[in-house]
């Protein structure tokens, strides 16, 4: 069966088919799935199932379903199954048998050791007064009033120097410049981080000047010794891209690659493991499967005219990244909090926020948004 705990998104096997089925179909096909060992999801058309073991026999019981009887099909298609215990498992599951002493090898490595810096492990408590509040501030400034070691994550996304229209700050700058206001806050970040805390940044590189900004950002983090927990791809489905410069279409010239998705990068202070209290948990099991395969397809947020904001992420993107990397009661931090998203959800959630923008009607907004949970 689908094991969890194990849930390196190599070990599972996806299966893809169209979706042409009715709501009824699916649903009543999702019981029979989930006992044979299969979980599925549909995205862009398609049902996507993921799986390592198969029960058959399950599933060969069921073939009347439409969408058992396709996948069955599908299945006896993939030649590297093999049937064991009655049940079909794609052979390069639980076997790892082409490197051996992988921890051994791994030790000789040093793994991430060989970038990470050690940090103080004590905390810092915050005074009680500045947690929950928004602050219209420049982050670079307001982040030196905060003690170090006090946050417990840290989720933001920053001005990508676009030309966004912001009140209040030019998004257009030289790149230089650029990344040294960017880094001169993010080193703020990290140094009010407690031990095991958190930094998760969403950004967009800037294909058309050809910046992998967020090549660029991870490199700036793991320079200054903070661990690289992985990144997730946000796919926003919007496909109104142009294919390639005027007078290249279909030559070798000057395609332009199309992007329909933005980039979360996810780093740590001194540990890749964050403690918390069991019951500050608040993550589903069917929200951990999900989430921790890399790859989130979620819209962009729809109200963006209504919050007077051109560049929100959605709150699906929020509540994602705090179930998952954060525990109730933690204190959030996000230094480009915009019209409050971050700080929104994290109240929903049951965290602590800390949000600052320059721009005081972007804080006004955050703060309706606050007003606005009951
Ligand atoms: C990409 S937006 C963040 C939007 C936010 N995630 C949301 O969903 O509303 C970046 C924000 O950074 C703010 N900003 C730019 N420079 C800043 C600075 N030095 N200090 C604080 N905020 C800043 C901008 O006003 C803008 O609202």
């Amino acid at each position: 069966m689908l094991n969890i705990d194990k849930a390196e998104t190599d070990k599972y096997k996806e299966v893809n088919i169209e979706n042409i089925f009715s709501d009824t179909e699916l649903s009543r096909a999702s019981q029979i799935l989930h006992k044979a060992g299969t979980e599925y999801f549909v995205e862009d058309g398609f049902i996507r199932f993921r799986f390592d073991e198969v029960d058959i026999k399950i599933l060969e019981e069921k073939k009347d379903n439409p969408v058992i009887d396709i996948f069955l099909g599908k299945l006896r298609g993939i030649r590297s199954f093999s049937i064991s215990n009655g049940k079909l498992v794609y052979a390069s599951f639980n076997k790892d048998k082409k490197v051996k002493d992988k921890s051994g090898n791994r030790k000789k490595r040093l793994a991430y050791e060989y970038y990470k810096k050690d940090f103080p492990e004590t905390s810092n408590l915050l005074d009680g007064n500045i947690i929950n509040n928004i602050y219209c501030a420049d982050s670079l400034v307001f982040l030196k009033s905060l003690p170090d070691n006090c946050i417990d994550a840290v989720l933001t996304s920053p001005p990508y120097n676009f030309g966004i229209n912001y009140n209040n700050t030019s998004d257009v700058n030289l790149w230089d410049v650029y990344f040294d206001v960017l880094f001169n806050i993010f080193r703020e970040c990290i140094r009010v981080l407690k031990s095991g805390g958190r930094i998760i940044v969403n950004l967009q590189p800037m294909f058309s000047d050809y910046i992998p900004t967020h090549h660029i950002v991870s490199k700036f983090f793991i320079d200054e010794g903070l661990i690289w927990k992985g990144e997730i791809i946000w796919e926003k489905n919007n496909y109104n891209c142009k294919y390639c410069t005027w007078g290249s279409w279909k030559s070798p010239a000057a395609p332009y690659l199309k992007y329909s998705w933005e980039f979360i990068e996810v780093f740590c202070k001194n540990s890749l493991k964050k403690e918390g209290l069991k019951d500050n948990i608040d993550i589903t099991a069917d929200e951990f499967k999900q989430f921790v395969y890399a790859k989130w397809s979620m819209a962009p947020e729809r109200n963006m005219k209504r919050y007077g904001h051109d560049a929100m992420f959605p709150e699906a993107l929020a509540e994602r990244c705090l179930k998952l990397f954060s525990y109730k009661e933690d204190i959030i931090l996000d230094p480009f909090n915009g019209a409050g998203t971050t700080t929104k959800v994290a109240k929903e959630l049951g965290r602590k926020f800390i949000g600052i923008d320059i721009d005081e009607n972007y804080c006004e907004t955050a703060k309706d948004r606050l007003r606005s949970i009951i």
